[in-house]
């Protein structure tokens, strides 16, 4: 498996009143293709500033991020733009889905492949939801939608921030498993952030971030699957 993603040395600075504060204060790691890799940390560490840069969402103040050689960091707003329609799929703590569409709409809003929308409702265990609205759906399947909507545009790299921070037990195993699913069975690349140190033995490599720093990473070439974790 080749390498997908590179951060070098990566800083993020906010200008808050007079000072500078950096949330970001020089992080550095790799992601290979297929890889499950979890990014955690305490509380304003630094994981959705990375996340959000690395997605092409926000600038970094310097260092680099490459993806499959390509210097994103260097890129013009419009090779922003497409790298993110490209290359990105997002799923956040908050699905994002539209209200007055159905699940299925939600995820042909975002890429106009009826069968495909259809095998990922299947592949999210959402046989027969498609036409629900999101307020008629629990939290882990408008999570599950918001997934199958990610995941429309077949990207390289899933990046996940907190997707199960709004569920309740039950429902984050299922979005765990579904997520597990489509790394080990279709191969997608996914980087998480989670504060939940119980998702650890779910990656093949965990990456802790302290105060803006990178303060260990390990990997695991045999991760837990989530039928076998409790927390
Ligand atoms: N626009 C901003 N201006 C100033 N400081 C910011 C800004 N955005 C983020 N920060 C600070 O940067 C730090 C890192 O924020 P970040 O959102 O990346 O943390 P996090 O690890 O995702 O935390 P959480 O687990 O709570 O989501 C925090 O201390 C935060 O207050
Ligand atoms: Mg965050």
């Amino acid at each position: 498996m080749g390498e997908l993603l590179r951060v070098e040395d990566l800083k993020k600075s906010y200008n808050v009143g007079r000072n500078l504060f950096w949330a970001l204060k020089g992080i550095s790691f790799d992601v290979e293709e297929g890889d499950f890799v979890l990014l955690y940390g305490d509380s304003g560490s630094g994981k959705s500033t990375a996340l959000n840069i690395i997605g092409g969402m926000d600038r970094a103040t310097s260092g680099k991020v490459f993806v499959y050689g390509q210097e994103i960091t260097s890129f013009n707003d419009k090779q922003l733009n497409e790298y993110r329609r490209d290359y990105i799929g997002f799923v956040f703590q908050s699905y994002n889905l539209i209200n007055n569409l159905s699940a299925k709409e939600n995820i042909l809003l975002v890429g106009n492949k009826p069968d495909l929308a259809d095998k990922l409702l299947a592949e999210m265990g959402l046989e027969g939801k498609g036409n629900s609205f999101p307020t008629e759906l629990s939290g882990g399947e408008a999570q599950r939608v918001a997934i199958a909507r990610s995941m429309i545009k077949s990207p390289s790299i899933l990046l996940c921030d907190e997707p199960t921070g709004a569920l309740d037990y039950d429902n984050s195993k299922k979005v765990m498993q579904t997520l597990q699913k489509l790394n080990r069975e279709s191969g997608v690349t996914i980087l998480m952030v989670s504060h939940n140190t119980a998702f650890v033995p779910l990656a093949h490599k965990v990456i802790k971030l302290r105060s803006g720093s990178v303060e260990s990473i390990i990997c695991n070439d045999s991760p837990t699957l989530v039928e076998d974790l409790e927390w």
